[in-house]
């Protein structure tokens, strides 16, 4: 049995409220202060698990594959449930209990990264280029004529939806069932609590993406094409490749990972710099502060907040002991604005020296898709200043999505100064 027995006292339970409190979806950053400052390595019993925020500890809890595993990770999420739950939870644990590109380690995870790696060439990511345009040209140049549209729902969400779709060579009009499997099967994840009702609808989300990925890849196989479902399935024939299993999780793991992320950086960095006019007019008038801007979005706001481990060992990390099988959080969002790596953390500084940030991770989980993301938002910023120079927001009109491990707008309406 995977699940151990919690064996530690949360320190400070009036701080652990505050992760689950509605101030997270808000604003984290004077909880996530309070955790570098008082707590650094902290037991929650809120999220049952371990808290890390510094960006050392961050940076070196990431890298440490000796120590901790991405492999079954998930599994100890079915802790909390009742037998009965667990029981009718079958097939989200079973697939749980696969192994993917993300989800396992060395030398599987080696072999997958390898064949995935292939696909995320610099050379195939620059072809995508013209293609990236043409979508921004198209989202960009009819929601501009609108004179008033949401940037989220007109651009930062449908761009990396349609792009992951046709990358890996799935129907493009199926991409609302891509949205919608997408943050039903990430939904219930985000702390080491996990409640019945949300797993179960990520399971029916996860079975239904399953069913169609399966019919997909028999496709291929008898019929190749140019597109990333065919490139992995023929991996899936030579004797080092992928198991139907592994297959599968991995092209659930680059849906999910390819887009949800990606809308909010693109929603991160434009509201950030339609918050900040004087930013936004030197980024217009010296376009090669885009690539800046784009970093300073990653470091200010991570799109993806928090990321987790299981303790494969135990072993002390900071002064406590990680026993085997804990849950083992790792606060991007908080490493990024430490002190101790950053001047002024908490402002958002397209000049900065030099911007450091964990967003893509560290270590040999690091993102594939971090340039293809870099791509995205930097095209969706070219078309915007063209098509829009003196875009502007809609006083109260930004909307926090509450979602727990991401980090981004869900509602962003911009309109031009000149109407
Ligand atoms: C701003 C956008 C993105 C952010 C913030 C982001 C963040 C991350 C992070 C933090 C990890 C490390 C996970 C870990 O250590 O367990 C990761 C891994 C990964 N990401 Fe991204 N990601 C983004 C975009 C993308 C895109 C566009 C794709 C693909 C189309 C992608 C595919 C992957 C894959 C396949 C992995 C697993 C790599 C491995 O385990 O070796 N990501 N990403």
């Amino acid at each position: 049995m995977l699940f151990s027995k919690r064996k530690h006292t949360c320190p400070d339970p009036a701080l652990d409220a505050l992760l689950v409190s509605p101030a997270m979806m808000v604003d984290p950053y004077p909880i996530y202060r309070r955790l570098r400052e008082e707590q650094p390595v902290f037991w929650s019993d809120t999220w049952n698990a371990w808290v890390v925020s510094r960006y050392t500890d961050v940076a070196e809890s990431l890298k440490d594959k000796e120590n901790l595993s991405n492999e079954n990770r998930q599994a100890l999420l079915f802790s909390g449930l009742t037998d009965d739950e667990r029981q009718s939870l079958c097939p989200l644990r079973h697939y749980f209990a696969q192994k993917d590109v993300i989800g396992s380690d060395p030398p599987d995870h080696t072999r997958m990264r390898a064949l995935v790696q292939k696909a995320f060439s610099p050379k195939t990511i620059n072809a995508l280029e013209p293609r990236i345009r043409a979508l921004a040209e198209s989202m960009i140049g009819a929601a501009a004529g609108q004179g008033r549209f949401d940037f989220i729902h007109e651009v930062a969400h449908p761009l990396p939806v349609v792009l992951i779709a046709e990358m890996l060579g799935a129907p493009v009009e199926d991409r609302h069932l891509f949205k919608k499997w997408s943050s039903d099967i990430l939904a219930f994840q985000g702390t080491g609590q996990t409640t019945f009702g949300p797993a179960m609808l990520s399971q029916k989300s996860l079975v239904e993406l399953f069913e169609y990925m399966n019919r997909l890849i028999d496709q291929r196989r008898k019929e190749p094409r140019d597109d990333l479902i065919t490139a992995l399935a023929l991996a899936e024939e030579g004797g080092k490749g992928f198991s139907r299993d592994e297959l599968l999780a991995t092209c659930n793991t680059i849906l999910t990972a390819g887009h949800e992320t990606t809308t909010n950086l693109i929603g991160n960095l434009v509201y950030q710099l339609l918050l900040n006019p004087e930013q936004w007019a030197a980024l217009r008038a010296e376009p090669a502060l885009i690539h800046p801007a784009i970093e300073e979005a990653l470091r200010y706001e991570a799109p993806k907040q928090r990321n987790f481990r299981r303790v494969k060992k135990a072993h002390a990390f900071a002064g406590v002991d990680f026993a085997e099988n804990e849950m083992v959080f790792q606060v991007i969002g908080a490493a990024n604005r430490d002190p101790a790596n950053v001047e002024n953390p908490d402002v958002f500084d397209i000049r900065r020296s030099k911007i450091d940030h964990l967003s893509f991770g560290y270590g040999i989980h690091f993102c594939l898709g971090a340039s293809l993301a870099r791509m995205e938002a930097r095209i969706v910023m070219e078309t915007l200043i063209k098509h829009l120079p003196q875009a502007r927001l809609v006083p109260g009109s930004m909307r926090w999505q509450e979602r727990v491990q991401f980090r981004g707008p869900g509602r962003l309406l911009l309109e031009s100064a000149r109407i």
